[in-house]
């Protein structure tokens, strides 16, 4: 059975990243936490049933502190309302230890394209690509100047040279074109898109359209594309077993496979519950997933070796899960 990890933390400063920004320096009480890599994000509980994900936006080699910034967003789930409400310098907070579907792969070249609060995990990136002296442009797309996230520190940044700031209030939007190094595809170049689901829509589109192959283009959901949908693809039942009992157990069309398992007393891990945060990801030993989440690649969905259980269903009548 899964045994699910937090870290207690302290949050140590709060200050503010743009007008409707915030970053959040967390600390561990004994000073160590663990490392993480450039991309990762954790989960913070804010209460009971509310964990959000957050991206890290420090440096990994900045070791003995995670960083987020978090935009309040008055129309989204609570989370960012009740972190910037709530949250204050010397509370302690549990989260969950880094996560990363979101990492950097082995490339020549790095084209990094960030909308509004989407610049957080791309942040991280640029620190650790700086670092290693590796060939990159981060591109930051914003409404306005007082509403850029962490304008002060990519302007102060060691490679402040590289970025480029576009503000859609002086008609510089991803909408009016895209960036240069994307107009023309280039095969030993790895291109990361992360913001609001329309602006990585838009400039993956954008981008495929010029001839950048789907592979070479990454990225990271914060919402999913769509709500997973409820029922199995047929609307069927199908059963899911568990390796370590051999207990075989139904899953009708409108529960999900980690339901069921949770109201039988099989402990998984689970946080964002909408296929984005890849908690639930589980190694599955025989059968096919149907894949619904966002946090596992096209070749990851092909190998079919693992099933995000908060949102995936089955294409065979079984499958058998190593828990
Ligand atoms: S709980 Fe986040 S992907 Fe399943």
């Amino acid at each position: 059975m899964k045994t699910v990890e937090t870290l207690d933390v302290i949050v140590h400063t709060i200050s503010l990243a743009s007008a409707t920004s915030r970053s959040y320096e967390l600390r561990a009480p004994d000073g160590a936490l663990p490392s993480f890599e450039a991309g990762a994000h954790i989960d913070v509980h804010l209460g009971p049933s509310l964990i959000r994900q957050y991206s890290l936006c420090n440096s990994p080699q900045d070791t003995g502190r995670y960083l987020i910034c978090v935009q309040r967003d008055d129309a989204g789930r609570g989370g960012s309302r009740t972190l910037h409400r709530d949250l204050t310098v010397g509370q302690r907070l549990r989260i969950s230890p880094p996560r990363n579907h979101f990492p950097l792969v082995t490339s020549s070249r790095y084209v990094l394209v960030a909308g509004g609060i989407g610049i957080t995990p791309l942040l991280s990136m640029a620190e650790a690509l700086a670092a290693r002296g590796a060939a990159f442009v981060l591109h930051h797309y914003t409404s306005s100047q007082a509403t850029a996230p962490l304008l002060e520190r990519l302007q102060t940044s060691a490679f402040a040279e590289r970025t480029v700031i576009h503000r859609s209030d002086q008609g510089d939007s991803v909408r009016a074109g895209l960036p240069t190094e994307l107009l023309t595809p280039d095969p030993d170049t790895a291109v990361y898109v992360c913001g609001p689901d329309g602006f990585m829509t838009h400039v993956t589109a954008q981008a495929t359209a010029v001839g950048w192959q789907p592979g070479q283009i990454h990225t990271e959901r914060f919402t999913p594309a769509a709500p997973p949908p409820a029922g199995g693809e047929a609307g069927t039942e199908f059963t899911v077993r568990i390796a370590s009992t051999g207990i075989g157990y139904p899953v009708p069309a409108d529960r999900t496979i980690a339901d069921v398992l949770t109201a039988n007393g099989v402990e998984v891990e689970l946080s964002c519950e909408q296929g984005i945060c890849g908690a639930c990801l589980t190694p599955v030993l025989v059968g096919e997933p149907d894949h619904r989440d966002e946090v596992q690649t096209p070749d990851e969905h092909a190998a079919n070796t693992q099933i995000t259980i908060c949102c995936s269903r089955a294409r065979t009548p079984e499958l058998l899960l190593d828990l």
